[in-house]
């Protein structure tokens, strides 16, 4: 039991109601949430389109049924995203919307506080700003950005705590374990937090990714950059692919590898590797804690939206009859 074995919180995405994979309606992968993990997350249904889907409109009817889910079962409520730029979660009256920046600023504070006054005492964390910054540095040219500048992103945190005391706020991208250049703009972002006391947290590492890439020092060095500055070290959306759909720096002959048991041994060995870079790296007061995204590999995300459903791959700890993967022993090892 993972969840047993670790100190800090142990978490999974999961899936809800109509979504593909979706426990609501799987007995086999309900049990295996509730042995092995200590944390949720929502995949989808707690970002901003889902809980916020018109300007006077906010429905929390299926979060409410997943918190009370995790509640029921003794699971805290790491929660996804109340900002992110990402097409199909932004509100189409957000696309729409026109204002100068303090009506732009006013009206991403209302969606920040009506959520987090919802939830407030319910979830544990918040990833308050979902990737605003670029691969190879500098700010993405989200809406919010073209709006408000970068001050949409601060912002999103003085206005999360205004009405969330508790709740641990993250700020959360991939990608800055392995893109010097994305990471230099973060820590660029947290001194200036830093320099203007805005309250984070913490530092989100989704870590989406490879067998071979990043390295474990690259990662490492990485982690370092948030434990220097007393901020908490969370992975909050671990998946390793067998294969590598870029190249290069990646072959591309890998992405037509089965998962034979060579390679299964080799993903135990990497998912050990990373477990382990977190627990040397980061001290146990800033563990934020080590989520995996999706439960079973043929719910993996990657599949459809990396790999364009062009063939199978096995990224997570659980295969398709949620039976325990080599990978899930490589966690237990490196915790
Ligand atoms: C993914 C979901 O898992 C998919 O179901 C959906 O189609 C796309 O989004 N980074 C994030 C997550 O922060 O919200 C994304 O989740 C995966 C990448």
């Amino acid at each position: 039991k993972l969840s047993k074995l670790a100190k800090f919180p142990v978490g999974v995405s999961v899936a809800y109601g109509n979504e593909a994979f979706s426990y609501t309606n799987s007995p086999a992968q309900q049990a295996v949430i509730k042995t092995h993990f200590s944390q949720l997350t929502a995949g989808n249904i707690m970002k901003m389109s889902y809980l916020h889907p018109a300007r006077d409109t906010y429905n929390f009817t299926q979060a409410d049924d997943f918190v009370k889910f995790a509640k029921d079962n003794g699971k805290t409520l790491h929660a996804h995203a109340l900002i992110w730029h990402a097409d199909y979660q932004v509100p189409a009256f957000m696309k729409t919307y026109q204002g100068d920046k303090a009506a732009w600023l006013a009206m991403l504070k209302t969606h920040v506080q009506t959520i987090a006054t919802h939830f407030s005492g319910k979830v544990a964390s918040w990833d308050v700003v979902n990737e605003a910054i670029n691969d190879g540095g500098g700010y993405r040219n989200s809406i919010f950005y073209q709006n408000t500048g970068t001050d949409y992103i601060e912002q999103a945190f003085i206005n999360a705590r205004a009405v969330d005391k508790k709740a641990d706020l993250y700020y959360n991208d991939y990608n800055i374990e392995a893109d010097p250049a994305k990471l230099h703009t973060l820590t660029g972002m947290l001194d200036g937090f830093k320099a203007r006391s805005v309250p984070i947290t913490g530092v989100g590492f989704q870590m989406h990714i490879y067998m071979d890439y990043p390295s474990v020092s690259t990662m490492s060095a990485a982690f370092k950059q948030a434990v220097d500055r007393n901020l908490k070290v969370k992975i909050t959306e671990l998946d390793i692919p067998i294969n590598n759909p870029f190249s290069p720096p990646y072959q591309a002959g890998d992405i037509k590898r089965e998962l034979t048991p060579a390679l299964a041994l080799a993903q135990k060995k990497r998912y050990c590797d990373v477990v382990k870079a977190y627990m040397d790296t980061v001290p146990a007061r800033l563990r934020g804690g080590v989520t995996v995204w999706g439960v079973s590999d043929p719910s993996s995300w990657l599949i459809s939206d990396l790999f364009k459903n062009a063939h199978a791959d096995w990224p997570l700890l659980f295969d398709g009859a949620y039976q325990q993967k080599p990978a899930l022993r490589g966690v237990a090892d490196g915790l």
